[in-house]
This record gives structure tokens, sequence and C-alpha cells, in this order.
């Protein structure tokens, strides 16, 4: 798999050592996205650390060529650095995902692609739709258009090649191990420092949240019983908007939940995003186990408060890079 040292694959890998015997080589580059200690302590006999790039032929290649799947979650996931730089995305999201199908193509290996919700666009506030795997692709920022572009590559090498994949698209993950860059983790971090909650515009916006373990899942299920050449959306019913989450982990942490700032918007700030993910349930079986988003925030409010040792050499970089744009 790709990208198992980033926040989710990180996850995937841990599900896959408690749910199965299977065997594992995580190809990560170890950007400062990724975490080595979020593989610690893994039986060494199934799983292996390789460092390298997803864009890179020479190590990919061998590499596809040695194992039966490949599970593809390697990415530059964060929709702000997107629109500070978005060079590292197009390199990984596009041609990191060509460099995989064309290795997975000739060598003919099960594929499975990892994307996101954000490539359907946004939806309004009051829209009584949900994304499904027919809504059309309508991408608002770099890192979402490269992910859709990655996502068409994917059905391109189906179905002009025969490549055996499926791809799903999930919402919102929050969970152990998220750098503190992403929304949930740096306001808790915040709190933590002392630091007012920063709400992006008017906090209106919608966001559909999952635990990362009920991803996991639903990426196993669909890479055990997945059809060939299907897309699931995975989510677990979970809208909140921004300003609902940001008094919670304040009330959660003990503060006044007026106690946080509004700061500029996000450019191009996608408004609302809400999965139907009746295929992936009725088809192949899944349900998601965190029903309760409360309690799950709780856990993941706790878990940064006991491993500041991990989060805390990021955080000053971190809170200057967005203090530069009002953030
Ligand atoms: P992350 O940023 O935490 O981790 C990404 C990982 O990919 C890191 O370990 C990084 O080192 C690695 N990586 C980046 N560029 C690489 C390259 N060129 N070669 C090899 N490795 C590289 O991301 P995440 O939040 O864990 O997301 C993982 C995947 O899931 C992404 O494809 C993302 O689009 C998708 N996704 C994320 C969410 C979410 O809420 N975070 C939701 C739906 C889908
Ligand atoms: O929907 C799936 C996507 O979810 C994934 O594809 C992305 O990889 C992942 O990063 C996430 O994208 P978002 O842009 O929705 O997540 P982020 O955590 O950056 O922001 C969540 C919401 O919170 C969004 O509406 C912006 C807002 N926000 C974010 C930050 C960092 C704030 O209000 N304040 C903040 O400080």
């Amino acid at each position: 798999m790709t990208g198992g040292a980033g926040f989710i694959g990180s996850n995937f890998v841990h599900h896959l050592v408690d749910h199965t015997d299977l065997r594992i080589t995580v190809l990560d580059k170890l950007t400062y996205a990724a975490s080595k200690e979020s593989l610690a302590g893994l039986p060494e006999d199934r799983v292996q650390l390789v460092v390298g790039d997803i864009a890179d032929e020479d190590v990919v290649d061998p590499l596809v060529a040695a194992h039966d799947a490949v599970v593809h979650y390697a990415a530059e996931s964060h929709n702000d650095n997107s629109l500070n730089d978005p060079s590292p995305f197009i390199r990984t999201n596009i041609l990191g995902t060509y460099t995989i199908l064309e290795a997975v193509r000739k060598h003919d290996k099960r594929l499975h692609h990892v994307s996101t919700d954000e490539v359907y666009g946004d939806l309004e506030l009051d829209d009584p739709e949900r994304f499904t795997e027919d809504t059309p692709y309508n991408p608002s920022s770099p890192y979402s258009a490269s992910k859709a572009g990655s996502d068409h590559l994917v059905r391109a090498w189906v179905r002009s090649f025969g490549v055996r994949a499926t791809v799903s698209n999930c919402s919102n993950n929050y969970g152990p191990w998220q750098h503190i860059e992403k929304f949930i983790p740096r306001q808790i971090t915040n709190v933590i420092d002392g630091i007012r909650p920063k709400l992006y515009g008017s906090g209106e916006n919608v966001r559909d949240w999952i635990h990362a373990d009920d991803h996991s899942s639903a990426v196993l299920t669909i890479l055990e019983k997945g059809r060939i050449g299907e897309t699931y959306l995975i989510g677990a019913d979970g809208e909140k908007n921004n300003l609902e989450v940001v008094r919670l982990i304040l009330t959660l942490m003990g503060k006044d939940a007026d106690d946080f700032d509004h700061v500029n918007d996000r450019a191009g700030h996608d408004m609302r995003y809400a999965i139907e993910s009746g295929k992936l349930r009725q088809e192949l079986g899944w349900s998601p186990q965190f029903q309760d988003f409360e309690s799950g925030l709780a856990n993941t409010i706790k878990w940064y408060e006991t491993h500041e040792d991990w989060w805390r050499p990021h955080k000053d970089a971190t809170e200057a890079k967005y203090a530069e744009k009002g953030q």
C-alpha cells in the first residue's frame, strides 16, 4: 500500500494487522504529513516500510511486481496547502497515480484507489440531495481537482486496458494521528495551548464526519468484495457544521463554547459535503461502528492530550503558516 505512514493509511495498516493475516509493504515518501511513529510496534514479519516516491517508476515497478494487490492512499491531502502551492498536488496525486496505474497494468495486479468526496464539488446547505456514485464531478480546489484527475485516470485504465481496479470516495475523517494542520486537531491543540480556535468565515460549512477506523473497515470490505470497475462512496451520516464542531470541542475540553475567533475564509471554500453510502452498505454489507460523533471526538481529544510529544514539534510552524494568511 502507498501512503501508509499518513493519517488514514497508518490506520489501515493497523486494521489489516488486526483483522487479516496479510503481509503489507508500505511505500511512503515520508513527507511532512507522514509519521513513522504511527507504525511503531507492528510485527516486523508482516509490515515493511519502503521510503520512496510513488511518482518514481524505478521504485514502484518492482514493488508492484512483487505483490498481489495495491491499495493506493498516498497523496498531498490538505486543501489550504494546495492553495499556497499546487505543484506537489499535481505531481503526487496525478503523476503518482499514473505511475501506479502503469505498474498494475504491466503486472496485472488488483488496485484499490482511495479518493475523496470533494471530487463532486459542494452542495447547498438546504439541498435535500447527498452525493452518490452518479453525482457529476465538479471539484473546486487544486487538491480536489488533482484527486478528480486521479479518479478519471483509474476509470480510464479500467475501461481502456482492463485494469482490475475499484475506487472509493470518502467523507471527512477524524481520529488519532491526524496532522495538526487539519481542522479538528488544529482546534484541539489550540485549546490545549490556550489559543482560541479559528473558524473560517461564518462557520456554516458542513462536513460529513467519519471515524478513520470506519474508513479502514470500508476499504478492506471493498478490497475483498468490491466489484471490479465500480466506485463506492464511504460515509457515516455524520453531517455537522464547523461552528457546531468547534463549540463541541470547547465544551468537551471544559471551555466556554463561544471562546473562538472567526478568521479569514478559505478561497473557494466548499459549503457542504454529504455522502449517501447505500451502495456500499447494501451491496457489500458494510456499516460504520462509530455512530456517536461526540464520544469519538472525546476519545480523539484525549488522544491529543496524551500524545503531545508527537504533535508539539509541529505546532509553532503550523500556526505561523496560518497567521500569515490571517487564519
Ligand atoms: P496524509 O496527508 O495524512 O498522508 C499522506 C501520506 O502520503 C503521507 O504519509 C505522505 O508521506 C505520503 N505521500 C505523499 N506524497 C507521496 C509520494 N509522492 N510518494 C509516496 N508517499 C507520499 O493524508 P490522509 O489524510 O491520510 O489521506 C490519505 C488518502 O485518503 C488521500 O488519498 C486522501 O485524498 C484520501 N482521503 C482523505 C480524507 C481525509 O479526511 N483526510 C477523506 C477522504 C479521502
Ligand atoms: O471531504 C474529504 C476531505 O476532507 C479530504 O479529501 C481531505 O484530504 C481532508 O483534508 C478534508 O478536507 P477539508 O478541507 O474538508 O478538511 P479541513 O480539516 O482542512 O477543514 C475542515 C473544515 O474546517 C473546512 O470547512 C475548513 C474549516 N476550517 C479548517 C481549518 C484548518 C476552519 O474553519 N478552521 C481551520 O483552522
